[in-house]
C-alpha cells in the first residue's frame, strides 16, 4: 500500500539527531521556555524573512492569540466582521469565532483553490476590519492584490500559513512576511511537523509580536507579574528540539515535493481527473496535492483497489458544519462544488521514483 504520508519514516530520517538532542534534553532538565524554543523562534523568522516569531502551542492558538492581541491593542472590536475563505480547515473559521468576531464566508477561484479577489470585493461591508487569507493545501493566495485591497479599505491582513511553510512568492518574500501578521501549524502531517502539536506567529509589528508574548504565557513577561489576561499557549521545549533539527531540511523536502508534483501534472492524462492549477514556481510547496473528480466514492475505491491511500481535504465545509447552524443555509455553491469533489493523492518528501510511477500509472488507467 502506498500511504498517504508515511510519518513513521518521514521522522525515521532524523532519528540519529532527534535521540542525541533528547539526550541533552534530558540533561538540562529546562522542559518550558528554553533555549530550543529561542533557538527555533530566531531561526524560524529568519527562515521566513520576519523580524518576530512567537512560538505557540499549535495553529489554531496562533491564529487566535494574533486576533486577540489586536483586540486588545484596539485595532479590532469585538463583533467586527472578517473577510475568511469558505473553503478552509475548521480552525481558520473557530479562530474569528473563538476571538468574538464575525466570519464573512468568501468563495474560491475553482482553479487555484484559493480566496476570489472578485467575491471579496463582493462581499466587503464597512464592519469589514480584517481579512485571512489561506494559503491553501501550500499555494500562496493572491497577496498582492489582497494587499491592495486592504489598503485602500485599511484593513488587517492576517495569512493562515499553516499549510505553506517555505512557499514564496516571485520577489522571494516567503509566507509568513506576506501581510501584518501570520499563523503557521507544526501539527505532524504538516511540511514542518514536530512530534506533537506546534505551533507560530510571524510579524514585523514590535508591539503585536511582544503583546502575543505575553498574551501567551499567563499575560506575563516577568515571573509573577502579569499585565494582561493571558492563557497558556506556549510552544512545547521537547516540540521545539524536533523542530530546530527539522527545519534545517525544509528546503530541501519542499523542492522533492514540487518535482513530484511536476511529474504528477505533466504525466497524468486522464479526462476524468482535473488537476490542481501550478505555475511552476515556489509559490507552492504541496502540502497536499489536490484533483478533482465528478466520482469521488469510485475513484477512491479504485485507487483502494490498487494499493494507493488517499484523503479529502475537505469532506464537509465550514458552512455545512452541525457547529454552524447559524450558517448552515448560506449557498456557496463553489466551495460546496470543491468539498463533493476534492481527492488528495499521496505526495511526501519520501515519496519513491517507484512509488509515483504507480500513481501516475494507475490514475492514467482510471
Ligand atoms: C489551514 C489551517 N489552519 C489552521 C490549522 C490549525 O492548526 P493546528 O492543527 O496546529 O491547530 C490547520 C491545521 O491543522 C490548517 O490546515
Amino acid at each position: 500500500m502506498i500511504k498517504f504520508l508515511d510519518l513513521y519514516n518521514i521522522n525515521k530520517r532524523f532519528e540519529p539527531e532527534f535521540q542525541k538532542k533528547f539526550q541533552q534534553f534530558l540533561d538540562s532538565s529546562h522542559y518550558i521556555l528554553g533555549k530550543e524554543v529561542t533557538t527555533f523562534e530566531t531561526d524560524f523568522a529568519s527562515y521566513c524573512g520576519t523580524n518576530y516569531c512567537v512560538g505557540t502551542s499549535n495553529g489554531l492558538d496562533a491564529l487566535t492569540l494574533i486576533f486577540k492581541a489586536y483586540i486588545l491593542l484596539g485595532k479590532l472590536q469585538e463583533g467586527d466582521h472578517v473577510l475568511i475563505p469558505a473553503n478552509t480547515f475548521f480552525a481558520s473559521v473557530l479562530s474569528v469565532l473563538n476571538s468574538r468576531l464575525v466570519p464573512v464566508f468568501i468563495e474560491p477561484e475553482i482553479e487555484t483553490f484559493n480566496i476570489s479577489i472578485q467575491e471579496i470585493e463582493k462581499k466587503y461591508t464597512s464592519q469589514v476590519k480584517a481579512i485571512m487569507p489561506v494559503h491553501l493545501y501550500g499555494q500562496l493566495a493572491n497577496m498582492e492584490t489582497i494587499n491592495a485591497f486592504a489598503k485602500k479599505y485599511e484593513l488587517l491582513v492576517i495569512e493562515d500559513a499553516a499549510q505553506a511553510h517555505g512557499a514564496e512568492n516571485n520577489s522571494g518574500i516567503k509566507a509568513g512576511n506576506l501581510s501584518h501578521a501570520a499563523a503557521f501549524s507544526f501539527y505532524p502531517s504538516k511540511n514542518l511537523g514536530a512530534l506533537g502539536d506546534g505551533g507560530a506567529v510571524t510579524t514585523n509589528d514590535a508591539v503585536l509580536a511582544e503583546t502575543i508574548n505575553k498574551l501567551h504565557n499567563y499575560g506575563s513577561e516577568k515571573k509573577y507579574e502579569h499585565s494582561l489576561i493571558g492563557c497558556n499557549n506556549r510552544l512545547d521545549e521537547i516540540q521545539a528540539m524536533f523542530l530546530n533539527i527539522k527545519l534545517k531540511q525544509l528546503n530541501a523536502d519542499n523542492l522533492i515535493r514540487q518535482e513530484i508534483a511536476k511529474r504528477y501534472l505533466s504525466e497524468i492524462k486522464n479526462d476524468n481527473i482535473v488537476l490542481p492549477f501550478y505555475n511552476n514556481t515556489k509559490d507552492h510547496v504541496f502540502h497536499v496535492f489536490v484533483v478533482r473528480v465528478e466520482d469521488r466514492n469510485n475513484f477512491v475505491s479504485y485507487l483502494k483497489k490498487h494499493h494507493i491511500e488517499t484523503l479529502i481535504h475537505y469532506p464537509i465545509p465550514p458552512h455545512k458544519q452541525e457547529a454552524l447552524l447559524y450558517f448552515n443555509n448560506l449557498s456557496l455553491p463553489i466551495t460546496e462544488k470543491i468539498h463533493e469533489t476534492v481527492v488528495s493523492i499521496p505526495i511526501s518528501p519520501i515519496l519513491t521514483d517507484l512509488e509515483v510511477n504507480h500513481v501516475i500509472k494507475i490514475l492514467n488507467a482510471y
